[in-house]
């Protein structure tokens, strides 16, 4: 077992008085782990996904991510902290429109004024798209789409890797395809918080953290995963 990248103790999300979307929740990811959280709808694996990516904020309790605290970070830290250390991917893609692959990828260095291009090719090659990489997503079928996601992903190195339901919007064959893709980078030692509501993709991961009413009810570890 690698050692603890996300360290979460005694986390509430309260949206207000009566939703309580994650009740004191107890949790450790380990480096190099597929961890696949599940869980019924509204059970809070977004906002669990949302916290540990900092794009939301608890309401009470503790979350270290590589070690930080992200409840004291401001949000210029926060920023720089999410672009460097974590890779996002999303059941929309999220991609932009009138931007090629290629360009989708870059969108996070264009800001900085800063674009690999290698890495660019590189992670496109990942995902098997490097002959895609100047079209624009309307052009690409929905899988394609979700792999330029995850090249954009990619591009920076994360430390982690966090997906929320990825294989959403996809059939079952494209759905496996992209989970080929989490499988190859997990061989290569990256770590993957993977969240899906679909029973079929448990056996993908090394270890299935269940979740109801926002706790944690069940944390299993997968003989045949990984
Ligand atoms: N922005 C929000 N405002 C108010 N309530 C929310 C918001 N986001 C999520 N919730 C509520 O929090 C609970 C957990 O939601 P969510 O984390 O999205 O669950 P899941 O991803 O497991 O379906 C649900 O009751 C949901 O309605
Ligand atoms: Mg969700």
């Amino acid at each position: 077992m690698g050692k603890v990248v996300v360290d979460i103790k005694k986390l509430s999300k309260r949206y207000d008085q009566t939703t309580v979307a994650l009740n004191s929740m107890n949790l450790k990811i380990y480096s190099g782990e597929w961890t696949v959280i599940m869980g019924p709808s509204g059970s809070g694996k977004t906002t669990l996904l949302n916290i540990i990516s900092c794009l939301d904020r608890p309401t009470s309790g503790r979350i270290k991510v590589m070690g930080m605290d992200l409840t004291k970070l401001n949000n210029k830290q926060l920023t720089l902290f999410r672009r460097n250390s974590l890779g996002m991917i999303f059941q929309q893609y999220h991609l932009i429109p009138y931007l090629t692959a290629s360009q989708n990828v870059q969108v996070a260095q264009y800001f900085h004024g800063q674009v690999d291009k290698a890495g660019t090719v590189q992670a496109l090659h990942d995902v098997g798209l490097e002959h895609r990489s100047g079209h624009i997503p309307a052009k690409l079928s929905g899988g394609e789409q979700q792999r330029v996601a995850i090249a954009r992903a990619l591009i920076n190195e994360p430390d982690i890797i966090l997906a929320d339901e990825p294989t959403g919007n996809l059939d079952s064959s494209t759905g496996d395809k992209i989970m080929n893709i989490f499988r190859k980078l997990h061989d290569k030692g990256q770590t993957i918080i993977f969240v899906t509501h679909d029973e079929r993709l448990a056996a993908w991961g090394d270890r299935i953290v269940r979740l109801v009413d926002g706790k944690v009810v069940s944390d299993v570890r997968n003989k045949q995963g990984g």
